[in-house]
C-alpha cells in the first residue's frame, strides 16, 4: 500500500484552506457549487459538510473512487461526483452559483488552462462567482515557497512545464485578467504559498 499518496499528503496540508474557502467566498447552504478537476474530492466534501449542493468532476477514475468512498462514509446525499473533462463540461450554461478550481490550473499547458476557465465561466450563473485556489505567484521566499518549487520539480514532465509557464505568466491574477473577470477578493494562506481569488463575471 502506498504511503505517500495525494490523500495522505496534500489533502491534510490543505484542509484548513479548504474549510476557510467556504466562508471566504460567502457560500450558503443550498447553493449549487461545482468543483472542477476535484481529484480526491476533498474540497467538494467540505462544501457538502456546510449543506451546499456540491458537484465534483475529474477525469481520473481512481481519484473519484476515493472521493466516492469518503462520500459514502460521511453519508452525504448533497454531494455528487462525475467523470468528466473540465475542457468540455457536461452542464448547461448558467447552472451554478459558484464554480471552483483548486490546484488544477498551475499544472496544465496554457491552452488547456484557458479552456478550463472558459468552461467555468460558461456554467456559472452571471450573478455567481468563480473561485481560484492555487500557488501564489510569486511564491514566497520561505520554506513553503521552496517546498512548492521542489515538489513541482519532482512532479516532472508536462506538470512541471505547466508550473514553469504558470509562474512566468503571473499565475491566477493574470488568468483572471485575461478572461475579463473581476477579482472581488483575494486571500493568502499557508504563509503566502496559497492564493485564493473570488472573481466575478461583471
Ligand atoms: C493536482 S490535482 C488537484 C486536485 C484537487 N483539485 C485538489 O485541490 O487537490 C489535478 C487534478 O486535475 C485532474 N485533471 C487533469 N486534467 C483534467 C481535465 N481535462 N478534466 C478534468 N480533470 C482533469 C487530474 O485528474 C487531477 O485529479
Amino acid at each position: 500500500m502506498a504511503i505517500f499518496t495525494y490523500e495522505n499528503l496534500v489533502d491534510p496540508m490543505l484542509k484548513i484552506v479548504r474549510q476557510s474557502v467556504v466562508d471566504f467566498t460567502v457560500m450558503k447552504a443550498g447553493n449549487r457549487v461545482l468543483d472542477v478537476c476535484c481529484g480526491t474530492g476533498a474540497q467538494v466534501i467540505e462544501y457538502g459538510r456546510r449543506g451546499i449542493n456540491a458537484t465534483g468532476i475529474d477525469m481520473d477514475k481512481n481519484m473519484l473512487a476515493f472521493a466516492e468512498k469518503n462520500k459514502s462514509r460521511l453519508k452525504m446525499g448533497n454531494v455528487s461526483f462525475y467523470v468528466a473533462d473540465a475542457t468540455a463540461l457536461p452542464f448547461d450554461d448558467n447552472s451554478f452559483d459558484f464554480v471552483s478550481v483548486s490546484f488544477a490550473l498551475h499544472d496544465k499547458p496554457p491552452d488547456v488552462r484557458a479552456s478550463v476557465v472558459s468552461e467555468m465561466k460558461r456554467v456559472v450563473k452571471r450573478e455567481g462567482a468563480l473561485l481560484f485556489m492555487d500557488f501564489n505567484i510569486p511564491l514566497p521566499r520561505n520554506i513553503w515557497g521552496v517546498g512548492a518549487n521542489i515538489v513541482e520539480y519532482f512532479a516532472g514532465g508536462e506538470h512541471y512545464l505547466g508550473f514553469k509557464q504558470f509562474k512566468e505568466s503571473g499565475g491566477i491574477s493574470k488568468i483572471v485578467e485575461e478572461h475579463g473577470l473581476v477579482a472581488e477578493k483575494t486571500g493568502y494562506f499557508k504563509s503566502g504559498m496559497v492564493a485564493v481569488v473570488k472573481a466575478n463575471m461583471l
